[in-house]
């Protein structure tokens, strides 16, 4: 269960920080390297920490004081892998255990060889705490000098953004270095300590404290320096230095930390490990990926939700969207349930931001914001990056047209009762948000000849803008009505508003060639061939051949849309009306956004194209491991991943969700074996799936209808069953 590079290159650096990044869903760690490199970008994020820098339009995940650099001198000279003679390099992240290990052997100047081996770990339990262990182990007789710098750094910026006053830094013992800072705008305290096992000379200068420690090593006596690092934020206590001192107090060994991160880490793998037993190796690979990712991106606190990027990179500024309802959530949902819920009261409680939004638009109830950062205020940028060449800036719309995230998180509440029953949940936050985006809708709308109509909408696909009744967002606010009005509150007047809106509603049906139109214009615009571009799919690369404008007017697509609502409401429609409209718009798809690969498969296996939904599986888990050098420099696709975990299970083990669960299993050739957990109803059912056959098991005797290949089956404790 690895990720490793074993060739030192300048050139992915960045790509291994994000992909090989540590973390606990309190804290993210960059996998960058302890020297300086070139372009290099460092990143420890704490999740809730944003910040707004000066002259720049929306908060940031702040980009926290670097903790990994560490200079290593033997003998006087400087170990950089650009200019030391190196030999047997191996770099991996073990996901099973969670620790980053970097391993080599450096031949000095002077012919000395030592094992220079470089270990790190986020803590699973105490989430303030990462531990990182050096050992320099002489391989040749003799001692060597060993001196090593490190420290606090806090010269660290977004990009250049500045987001942290230095408030106060303090050595203890000559060992504990604390250092206190406070964001500029947002003036949220943040605490960090860092506990060395050894006594150094300390400098404090430029925004640094670090530390030299020199001690002389031999063969028989290696050289290992252990350090702790600890972080608190004023989201969590007001006294963040007392804390960060508090806590560096303690003597912790490497070893501690590690065993308890192991153990943590082993859990999580027992309980939610996906294993497929396929002919290709890599397929396991990506899942374990995807979940190891998932479980680091997602906080356990209610004030918090994922970002686009995890806590993995500046990129998308930290900022959540609906890729944490529709794509991060069900993986939770089905493994965790109460940090589904966890996930949505984070939602409940930026009720008060929404319904602003709401209102300055002169909406009723509450529109969510596109972006969305700590305070639940809109943080989608207005412009996007200057285009250097007519020195304008594209407007993006994101934030005043793409609406469906209002439906989108109705559509999690939905999916998280259905999945648990909780009615305590449902009353306490479900019902509020069910009725006041419900009420976003009926303000939305607007009669057209009778019928209400939503116009001037951006659906999921961003290539497609402004445009009239897109299908998706005219469904799920349909649903999201008719939610609202099955989970009423009582008001009686409202509940015969709900049913007029629903009665009116255009809902595009498909029209006489089976097309079901993405929206009122889309079907009269020309199409072009896209192959070129899909080849390149990911890279934008159809925004320097066509203008915006161009690609609007032009049956393009960036991701799934359609797609998207036949995957989330297959009940929709019949089976030949997803086949035809699958096959129409996937033609059309460049697949641009890392969004749409996988919802594409999980659509294609269940019109029975399991290797057409294989092949866009692999090329899903492709989009952060793959050979380019920087795909994923700036963090990780988060949504993506969740997408990976939901094409095995909605896609080849073909679990669809209603009132009971039903299961069409569609495994590719190359896959032997599935097996994972899926919590259902308060059970954890056991999927084991062959070619051939399903094993469910579960714990309890309790009896579950469950539909398998369309007939009704009751599962006890184990049920097994064989294709005809
Ligand atoms: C996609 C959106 C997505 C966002 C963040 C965009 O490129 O089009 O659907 O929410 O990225 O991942």
């Amino acid at each position: 269960m690895r990720i490793e590079y074993n060739q030192f290159d300048e050139e992915t650096l960045n790509k291994e920080a994000t992909l090989m990044t540590i973390g606990n869903g309190y804290l993210g760690l960059r996998a960058v390297q302890e020297e300086n490199y070139r372009n290099q970008d460092r990143g420890f994020f704490v999740r809730g920490i944003f910040d707004r820098a000066v002259g720049t339009e929306s908060a940031e995940l702040v980009n926290l004081p670097d903790i990994t650099a560490l200079e290593l001198r033997i003998n006087g000279e400087v170990f950089s892998m650009n200019s030391s003679k190196i030999s047997q390099y191996q770099r991996y992240l073990e996901l099973s255990t969670g620790e980053l290990v970097r391993s080599l052997i450096w031949q000095t100047a002077s012919g000395q060889r030592v094992r220079i081996t470089n270990k790190r770990i986020a803590n699973q339990k105490e989430k303030s705490q990462l531990a990182f262990q050096l050992i320099v182990e002489p391989l040749d007789e003799g001692t060597c000098m060993i001196s090593v710098k490190t420290g606090i750094d806090g010269q660290v910026s977004n990009g250049g953004n500045q987001h942290l006053i230095e408030q106060d830094l303090r050595v203890f013992d000559e060992r504990l270095l604390v250092a206190e800072y406070e964001t500029i705008e947002s003036q949220l305290k943040l605490g960090l300590a860092m506990r060395l096992n050894k006594a150094g000379v300390i400098s404090a200068k430029n925004r640094k404290i670090q530390t030299t420690i020199s001690e002389t090593c031999s063969k028989e006596a290696p050289f290992i320096l252990e350090k702790m690092v600890y972080v608190f934020s004023g989201l969590e206590t007001e006294a963040s230095f007392e804390a960060a001192k508090t806590a560096g107090q303690q003597n912790v060994s490497y070893g501690t930390v590690f065993a308890e991160t192991k153990t943590a880490w082993k859990d999580f793998w027992q309980n939610h490990r996906v294993t497929i037993a396929s002919e290709n190796p890599f397929d396991q690979q990506a899942i374990d990926f995807a979940c190891y990712h998932l479980q680091i991106m997602t906080p356990d606190a209610p004030q918090f939700s994922v970002g686009a990027k995890g806590l993995t990179g500046e990129g998308y500024k930290g900022h959540v969207f609906w890729d944490t309802e529709i794509f991060i959530l069900p993986f939770f949902l089905h493994n965790y349930p109460e940090i589904a819920e966890s996930l949505l009261k984070y939602r409940y409680f930026r009720l008060a931001g929404a319904k602003e939004k709401a209102q300055q638009n002169n909406y009723q109830g509450a529109l969510f914001p596109w972006e969305s950062a700590l305070t639940g205020y809109e943080e989608t940028p207005k412009y996007a990056a200057i285009n250097i060449r007519t020195g304008k800036r594209q407007v993006i719309s994101s934030a005043m047209a793409e609406h469906h995230i209002v439906a989108d998180i109705a559509f999690a509440v939905m999916d998280l009762y259905e999945t648990t029953n909780d009615q305590v949940f449902m009353d306490q936050y479900g019902k509020e948000l069910l009725k006041e985006t419900a009420l976003f809708w009926l303000s939305r709308g607007e009669e057209v000849a009778g019928r209400i109509e939503i116009h001037d909408v951006i659906g999921p696909d961003e290539y497609t803008e402004h445009i009239n009744n897109n299908a998706y967002t005219n469904y799920l606010a349909a649903y999201n009505v008719q939610a609202a009005l099955d989970h009423s509150t009582g008001d009686e007047e409202l509940n015969q508003q709900f049913e007029e809106f629903l009665a009116k509603l255009y809902l595009p049906v498909p029209n006489e060639a089976g097309l079901i139109p993405q929206d009122d214009s889309f079907l009269t615009k020309p199409s072009i061939d896209l192959k070129k571009y899909k080849e390149q799919a990911g890279s934008q690369l159809i925004l320097t051949d066509y203008s915006r404008q161009e690609v609007i007017d032009r049956q393009i697509l960036k991701q799934a849309d359609l797609v998207m609502l036949m995957y989330l409401q297959p009940q929709l429609f019949d089976f030949e009306t997803i086949k035809k409209n699958l096959y129409y718009y996937e033609e059309r798809t460049i697949h641009d956004s890392s969004l749409s690969k996988a919802i594409h498969a999980i659509v294609a296996a269940r019109i029975n194209e399991a290797e057409w939904a294989y092949e866009m599986f692999q090329a899903a888990c492709r989009i952060d491991l793959n050979d380019q050098p920087h795909t994923s420099d700036e963090g990780i696709h988060a949504a993506s991943l969740g997408a990976i975990w939901l094409a095995t299970v909605f896609g080849f083990a073909g679990i669809s969700k209603g009132e009971q669960l039903a299961v069409t299993p569609q495994l590719p050739k190359a896959w032997q074996q599935l097996q994972f957990s899926f919590y259902w109803k308060n059970e954890k059912i056991h999927f084991d799936l062959t070619q051939d056959r399903l094993i469910l098991s579960k714990a309890t005797q309790a009896e579950l209808p469950i539909m398998i290949d369309g007939q009704e089956y009751h599962l006890k404790q184990k049920l097994e069953w064989r294709r005809n």
